[in-house]
């Protein structure tokens, strides 16, 4: 399929090259955009208007398909929309010749020649793969975020790639939906830093750049609130949740130039985001000034059918062009009626030419115009692909890793510990750690678990104690766990009552997790749990190695295990950040992103929730308050949690309002232990009373350093009206003065705490 249709176009392309050769070097400099306009005037006057709903389809591949797979046969119907040019741009197709021939194609056969932007979801790496980004979020390393959205960039732009659909900046507090992997889990104040700095990542400083592409903020907007859970399941969140949970990183990406906005599959309450005016034209381009363009997502016009919102794909095709959804991604909705619709008067003129505006400017960003195969330098591809930066993923990685317990200090191992038994399939799997979302990569490609110990150690004995799953693990079928075999666990057994210490590695398939992966089950899969209650019976110095795209249950764990190392799926590099970590070659520094249930039935559980009016009982028997009957409250381990091989100790808070528009909150932070660490000092408000109730307690402020043993650090937080206002019920952000409660502390439930008026 994939060549069959190259070898149909190779030998037909003459030369009619009419593009543009206008030279431009991005910056953001007010000249620039000027001149970027006259030359998107000077292009849109010569478009018919065919081709100006040209630019606004975006077709899939032939061969990789990130949706539904599209029927057979749309090849060569394909081809002649290229030629025409009648396509805008391309997903899931890479490779510098791959790109070079589809961009030939349009630049030598199209009237006017307008480069194809080629799309990718490039999520966490391309070939050399970062840990999930749940995962990177635990670093609350922004740095090292950013470098690790560098690096996917600079492999991603050398394959051909100018747009990667990243980063998903949807905020997420349910661990049923599978899609929690892809993003930063449940902070909008954390989430909005992270999704910044991936988009400078991406982006780079100059759009023009050869590494440089174009980052893609989505879902717009708030399809990390499906009900449930479920995978595309409805929305309907208040309004205070939108402004203030929601909205918020997708609005700090549009301030720091993301230059797309992918909508989203979901309604919001009721209207879908791909026809949602309200969302894309008030909100997005109006109020917040984007000027970048809004994608759909995969044929997230045509579902609008399913949805009840439009009676075919033709209404679909005028409702989301007239609510702002500038490029359709492969559902034939624009390409097929656009035209027609603004001949009818059903759509305005004005707002294609709004759109394909849009278009074009990112185009000249990227200097396509310039050069059309900007990112078609095979030399440069071989030597990247090649040159894998494992560093990097190496770094984030490790940074990523979360020490949950470590009650009596099993961690870190000694280097020439005896006697150990290693347990769990995933301990020798090097496909599974890669993680959902890897279109780039070779298939078992990360180094496992084994591969990284034995470079410390070998005093072992491995068992599997039991497969994880059964049959293929492909990315499209779903997968069969494991449910019944129990077949090899007395081999783990015995070996766990041979050894000193025992390490378990359990926990998810990457394929659980990720688009199109809910779970109503949010423990250890299959077998697992019984597996590690029968190791635990033979020997309780047991160290339990999690890898999982999703924040799991695991009360009677937490409860038994002594030790217990959240990974996540680290990527490339897994085996050896864990065994750095597992030996103390790198001390553990990441913090939960995410708060993990004690049971799926809490979910969703969040830590920045409202009091409600009755928090506590009144007496010892009292029964009418917010409470499980079976069930705490309270999470099993909550948002911003992890150890440290030190410890930190907090001291004195000092609070100074002199400037009450700079507040300066203050702390000593001492490391008390004897090891050098990294700690992540973390900032909470809470505003007592205001006109829209505050949650029990909001992240404003964050650091991450290193501190020797013994040795101290004052960190200075400031508290501006950037921190204290919020959003009302009308979208106005408003500061209201009153009282104010500051935590400051390890994690989002342990601090030291104070109080102020705000005037
Ligand atoms: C559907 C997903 O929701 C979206 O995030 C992704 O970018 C597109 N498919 C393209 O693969």
């Amino acid at each position: 399929m994939k060549n069959s249709f190259f070898i149909s176009v190779r030998g037909m392309l003459s030369v009619t090259f009419v593009c543009i050769t206008v030279s431009f070097s991005f910056s953001q400099q007010k000249s620039a955009v000027d001149s970027i306009d006259i030359k998107v005037e000077a292009l849109l006057q010569k478009m018919t208007l065919e081709e100006k709903v040209g630019q606004m389809n975006q077709y899939n591949g032939f061969w990789n398909v990130t949706g539904p797979a599209p029927k057979g046969g749309d090849a060569k119907l394909k081809y002649e929309h290229l030629k025409k040019g009648l396509v805008g741009s391309v997903l899931n197709v890479e490779g510098t010749t791959n790109v070079r021939k589809l961009q030939e194609i349009v630049v030598n056969q199209s009237r006017l020649g307008i480069p194809l932007l080629f799309g990718l979801d490039v999520i966490h790496g391309h070939k050399t793969l970062s840990p999930i980004p749940l995962g990177e979020s635990a670093s609350w390393d922004l740095d090292a975020i950013e470098q690790s959205a560098r690096a996917a960039a600079t492999e991603a732009s050398a394959v051909g790639i100018c747009w990667t659909f990243a980063p998903m900046v949807d905020i997420s507090r349910d661990a049923r939906w599978g899609r929690v992997m892809e993003g930063a889990g449940e902070d909008p104040y954390l989430g909005s830093k992270i999704g910044i700095a991936r988009v400078h990542g991406f982006q780079g400083n100059n759009l023009a750049a050869p590494t440089s592409i174009i980052a893609c903020a989505k879902h717009f907007a708030g399809y990390g609130f499906v009900e449930a859970g479920r995978e595309y399941n409805t929305v309907d969140v208040g309004t205070s949740t939108l402004y203030n949970i929601i909205l918020p990183p997708f609005k700090a990406v549009v301030d720091n130039h993301v230059r797309t906005v992918m909508n989203a599959f979901n309604v919001l309450n009721g209207v879908p985001s791909t026809g949602n005016k309200f969302l894309q034209r008030d909100i997005l381009k109006n109020k917040w000034g984007f000027d970048g363009f809004v994608i759909s997502d995969w044929a997230s016009g045509a579902e609008m059918v399913e949805h009840g919102f439009a009676k075919d794909l033709k209404q679909a095709a005028e409702i989301a062009a007239n609510a702002g959804s500038d490029m359709d991604m492969q559902s034939y909705a624009y390409v097929t009626y656009l035209k027609q619709l603004v001949e009818e008067g059903k759509v305005d003129i004005k707002l294609v030419d709004d759109a394909v505006r849009r278009v074009l400017r990112v185009k000249f960003e990227l200097g396509l115009f310039d050069n059309p195969y900007k990112y078609c330098d095979t030399k440069r591809e071989q030597e990247t692909i090649n040159h894998p930066d494992t560093k990097t993923a190496l770094d984030i990685a490790r940074k990523s890793i979360v020490l949950l317990k470590n009650e009596s200090s099993l961690l870190p191992l000694p280097k020439n510990q005896k006697n150990i038994a290693i347990i769990g399939s995933l301990a020798n799997d090097k496909n599974s750690p890669l993680g959902s979302w890897r279109i780039g990569s070779d298939d078992s490609s990360a180094v496992s678990f084994l591969e990284g110990f034995n470079k410390y150690n070998t005093n072992y004995k491995y068992a599997k104690g039991a497969d994880l799953t059964v049959g293929k693990t492909t990315f499209i079928r779903e997968l069969q766990m494991n449910e019944t075999d129990t077949s090899e666990f007395a081999q783990a057994i015995q070996f766990a009552k041979q050894s000193d210490v025992v390490i378990m590695v359990l926990g998810e398939h990457s394929f659980q997790s990720g688009e199109g992966r809910s779970r109503t089950k949010i423990g250890l899969p299959g077998v697992q749990q019984q597996l590690l209650e029968a190791v635990y019976r033979v020997n309780k110095n047991i160290i339990l190695v999690l890898m999982n795209g999703r924040p799991l249950a695991i009360p009677w764990a937490a409860e038994h295990i002594p030790t217990i190392l959240e990974t996540w799926q680290l990527g490339t590099e897994t085996g050896d950040a864990i065994a750095q970590v597992l030996f103390g070659t790198y001390n553990p520094s990441g913090k939960l992103p995410m708060t993990f249930p004690r049971s799926v039935g809490q979910c969703p559980i969040y830590y920045n929730h409202y009091n409600t009016g009755r928090p506590r009982p009144k007496s010892k028997d009292e029964v009418f308050f917010s409470h499980y009957t079976d069930e705490s409250v309270n999470p099993l381990y909550p948002f911003g949690y992890g150890l440290s091989y030190t410890t930190f100790q907090y001291s004195n808070l000092i609070i100074d309002t002199t400037d009450n528009k700079n507040i300066k909150v203050r702390v000593t932070v001492t490391n008390t232990g004897t090891r050098v660490g990294e700690e992540v000092a973390q900032l909470y408000i809470h505003q007592r009373v205001a006109s829209v109730v505050r949650p029990v307690k909001e992240l404003k402020g964050f650091e991450k350093f290193s501190l020797q043993p013994k040795a101290s650090k004052v960190v200075t937080f400031t508290l501006t009206d950037k921190e204290l206002g919020f959003y009302n019920n009308d979208g106005n952000y408003v500061v209201e003065p009153g009282d104010f409660e500051v935590m400051v502390g390890t994690n989002s439930q342990e601090g030291l705490v104070g109080s102020f008026t705000k005037r």
